[in-house]
């Protein structure tokens, strides 16, 4: 997105009032978290999503014209990064909130793409995550917050607070 002296904006996708203050306190010393930038390309953003799954070959371009695209969306999307004390993203997660008709104009919240940086798993980094997106969840009206996992990530979510309800159903194209 340029701004009108044509300069590339590097803010943020969505508010930092909506980054919880306990979770900022809870993190290991120098870390950091905060909502995903359009100028996050360059700081290992990509890289953390592919100690999840295949990411491809993202150009710059394509990152930034994604990024335009969810903000753009209408206020449903929320990527948060934790940085580093080097100032290296090392952990991310996605809230996706869903706008209902039912439940009363109902919001949903859907987890999507949790990862931590392999060399930084086991410091509580994904618990942080979680909590950060259960207070965005509430502090955008949520009543509930669903995810899919695999069974060996079960545990981890389990210990975040959720409890297995329904079955995930999939038609790939
Ligand atoms: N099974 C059981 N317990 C687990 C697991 C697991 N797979 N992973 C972590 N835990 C436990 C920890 O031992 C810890 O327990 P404790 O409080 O008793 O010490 C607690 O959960 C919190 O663990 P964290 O240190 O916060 O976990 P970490 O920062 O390592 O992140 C994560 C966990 C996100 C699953 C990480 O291992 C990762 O990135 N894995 C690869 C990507 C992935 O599978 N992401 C989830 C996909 S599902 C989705 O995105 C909706």
């Amino acid at each position: 997105m340029a701004t009108t002296n044509g300069a590339v904006s590097t803010d943020a996708l969505f508010s930092t009032s909506l980054i919880s203050p306990s979770v900022v306190s809870a993190l290991p010393e120098g870390y950091t978290i905060r909502p995903l930038q359009r100028a996050d390309y360059g700081l290992g953003f990509l890289d953390v999503l592919r100690v999840l799954t295949h990411v491809g070959d993202v150009a710059q371009k394509e990152f930034e014209q994604r990024f335009d695209e969810m903000k753009a969306g209408g206020g449903g999307y929320h990527i948060l990064v934790i940085m580093d004390g080097e100032q290296k993203i090392v952990g991310t997660g996605a809230l996706i909130v869903e706008r209902k008709f039912i439940h009363q104009l109902g919001k949903v919240g859907h987890i999507e793409d949790i990862a931590v940086a392999k060399d930084q798993q086991g410091k509580k980094l994904g618990l942080r995550i979680i909590q950060a997106l259960d207070y965005v969840a509430e502090g955008t009206g949520c009543y509930k917050t669903i995810l899919d996992c695999s069974e060996a990530n079960e545990g981890f979510y389990v210990k975040c607070g959720f409890k297995r309800a329904g079955l995930e159903m999939a038609h790939y194209y």
